[in-house]
Order: structure tokens, then C-alpha cells, then sequence
């Protein structure tokens, strides 16, 4: 019998073996995995933990806020940084989607590295490395992967920390169900997968400050329609896409020349493959209503119905 009660305990329990009295690093990425692990973590061995946000600029309206609010109030001693100047500069000029993902890996890694300088040393660096990942030795959870990362990179001799993976032994619904027990809150620990690159690459070509901002707003609409029709669970991701494509419209007696939003939500057991989610025709009126009323940027919204393959689920 799986018993998540005596699991929590016994993980606990080797982690507290592991670590003795030293210090642990943990990357929060804002999903289920890291932010569990955190909360772990700070049961097991407290203040020797401490765990390290980097806010990039590039996710979600409120995103921030909702990490800070499900984990501060349960004893998790975090850091926030906020280095969305940083990536956004980086990102200027750049519109291929594959050099965005290496300019961001890139960025993190020397963000996180220097704000493992400011609260070191640490002995340990923790992962939420689940079990698929130990068979593919594939990424967890995109940019909070940090291994994957600095295996690419290679690691700086002053921070080659031993590894903290307690969850090595578990699938991602087992992880989840630890997550209940530990208190977090269901908007985090419900959460469909966000990747590591997060709004940079939805927004199609080059990242601005202007087409984050249309882009968060149009998929806060979104999400928060998804979840207010409790169809948010009925999905396996759901995401809102920035065009560059401009079109004719009307508004009033006057002619707009403005972009064009699409959304997508797909249903999936593994993300390999995918089927394009029959949500709602109400539903999707509803949505873009309040997407062309709200976000005066945008003057058409469409719907992707394409499945994987030969879509992938995101447009870059
Ligand atoms: P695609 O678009 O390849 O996406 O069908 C499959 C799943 O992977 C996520 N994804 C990423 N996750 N870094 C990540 O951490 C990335 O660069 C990345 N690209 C795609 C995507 O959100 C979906 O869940």
C-alpha cells in the first residue's frame, strides 16, 4: 500500500541523514516538483534550507506572488530575485525560438550562480528529480532543472555541490499527493506544466516589454476563464499565443490594424502526444469577448485545433 503519510516521514528522515547540519540550495521554478520539494525540505531541516526564486520576467500575471504566498507562510526560507531586466535584455533582438531557450538557460544559470555566491557556501544543491527522469535521465522541470543545465554548461569547482533528489523514487501523481499533505495550496499544486522559457516563447519572434505585457493579460483571461468553468482540470495545459500577424478590424467607426491572440488547450497523457481540447463553443465565445473588450491590443482571437503531430503543443 502506498501511505503518503509514512512516506512524507521517511523522506524526511533520509534527508535529514543526508544533510547532518549542512547548507541546502533549491531552485523554486514555481511547479509542483520544486515547490514541494521546498516544503519538504523546510520540514526536514529548516533555515539550513534555502531556496531560491528567480523571476525572470517571463511568467505569469501574479505568478510570483502565488509561489511567495504558498510557500513563505509554511516555513520556507525564500529568496526572490528579480532578474527580468536581465533576460529581457539579453533577449533583445533575438526572435529564433531555439536561441531564446539557450540566451534564458544561459541567463539562469548566471543568476542562480550568483545568488549562490551571496547565500553560500552550501553543501547540497536539491532537485526534484522524479522517477521518469531517472529512466530518460531527461529534464524535470525545465529551468529549474539545474543539473541538466550545468551539464551542459559544466559546474564552477566553488559550487559542485553533492545532489538532494528525495524524490527519485516517485511519480508526478505521488509527488502531488505529498504535496496535499504538506499544506500546498491546490492553485500550485494543480498546475499544468509551465516550461522553463515560460511567456518567451509564446510570444512569437523578438521578446519586448509591450508584447509580455498583451500576452500576460491576455492569458490571465485565459487561464482564469478555464478554472472560473472548471475546465481547467479537464485540460493537461492550456496556454495563450502572441501572433505577429496584424489584421483589419472595427471598433466603433473606427478601423484597427492590431494582432491577432490564439489559445490553446490540449489533452494529453505524456506530452508526446496530444489531442487539441473540445472545450466549449460558449466557453470560447466568452473568452474572446473578454479578450478583445479587455486587451485593446488585440482585435482577433483564434483557437488552435490541431493535434500533436504534427503540432507541437507550444507555437515555438
Ligand atoms: P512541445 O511544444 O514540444 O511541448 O509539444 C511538450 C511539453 O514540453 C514543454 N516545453 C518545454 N519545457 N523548456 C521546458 O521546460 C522548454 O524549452 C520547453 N519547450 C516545450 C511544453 O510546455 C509541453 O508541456
Amino acid at each position: 500500500d502506498w501511505n503518503p503519510e509514512h512516506i512524507v516521514e521517511e523522506l524526511i528522515e533520509q534527508v535529514r541523514a543526508q544533510v547532518g547540519s549542512g547548507k541546502v540550495l533549491l531552485g523554486i521554478s514555481g511547479g509542483v516538483d520544486s515547490s514541494t520539494l521546498g516544503l519538504l525540505l523546510a520540514r526536514a531541516v529548516g533555515d539550513q534550507l534555502t531556496a531560491v526564486f528567480i523571476d525572470h520576467g517571463l511568467l505569469r500575471l501574479g505568478e510570483r506572488e502565488q509561489v511567495e504566498a504558498a510557500l513563505k507562510p509554511l516555513g520556507v526560507h525564500l529568496v526572490t530575485v528579480d532578474a527580468s531586466e536581465e533576460f529581457l535584455g539579453a533577449l533583445q533582438g533575438i526572435s529564433d525560438p531555439e536561441q531564446k531557450r539557450k540566451v534564458i538557460g544561459r541567463e539562469f544559470i548566471r543568476a542562480f550562480e550568483r545568488e549562490a555566491r551571496k547565500y553560500g557556501p552550501f553543501d547540497f544543491l536539491a532537485q526534484g528529480t522524479l522517477y521518469p527522469d531517472v529512466i530518460e535521465s531527461a529534464g524535470g522541470e525545465g529551468a529549474a532543472n539545474i543539473k541538466s543545465h550545468h551539464n551542459v554548461g559544466g559546474l564552477p569547482d566553488d559550487l559542485a555541490f553533492s545532489l538532494v533528489e528525495p524524490f527519485r523514487t516517485l511519480f508526478k501523481d505521488e509527488v502531488r499527493e505529498i504535496a496535499r499533505l504538506l499544506g500546498l495550496p491546490d492553485a500550485v499544486r494543480t498546475r499544468h506544466p509551465f516550461p522553463g522559457p515560460g511567456l518567451a516563447i509564446r510570444v512569437l519572434g523578438e521578446v519586448t516589454p509591450e508584447k509580455l505585457d498583451i500576452l500576460k493579460r491576455v492569458d490571465d483571461i485565459f487561464i482564469s476563464g478555464l478554472r472560473e468553468f472548471d475546465l481547467y482540470d479537464r485540460c493537461s495545459q492550456a496556454l495563450a499565443v502572441l501572433t505577429h500577424i496584424q489584421s483589419v478590424g472595427v471598433m466603433g467607426d473606427e478601423r484597427t490594424y492590431s494582432f491577432t491572440a490564439a489559445l490553446r488547450a490540449v489533452s494529453t497523457d505524456d506530452f508526446m502526444t496530444a489531442e487539441w481540447a473540445r472545450l466549449p463553443h460558449e466557453f470560447l465565445a466568452t473568452m474572446s469577448n473578454r479578450i478583445v473588450n479587455q486587451v485593446h491590443e488585440i482585435n482577433r482571437v483564434v483557437y488552435d485545433i490541431t493535434g500533436k503531430p504534427p503540432a507541437t503543443i507550444e507555437w515555438e
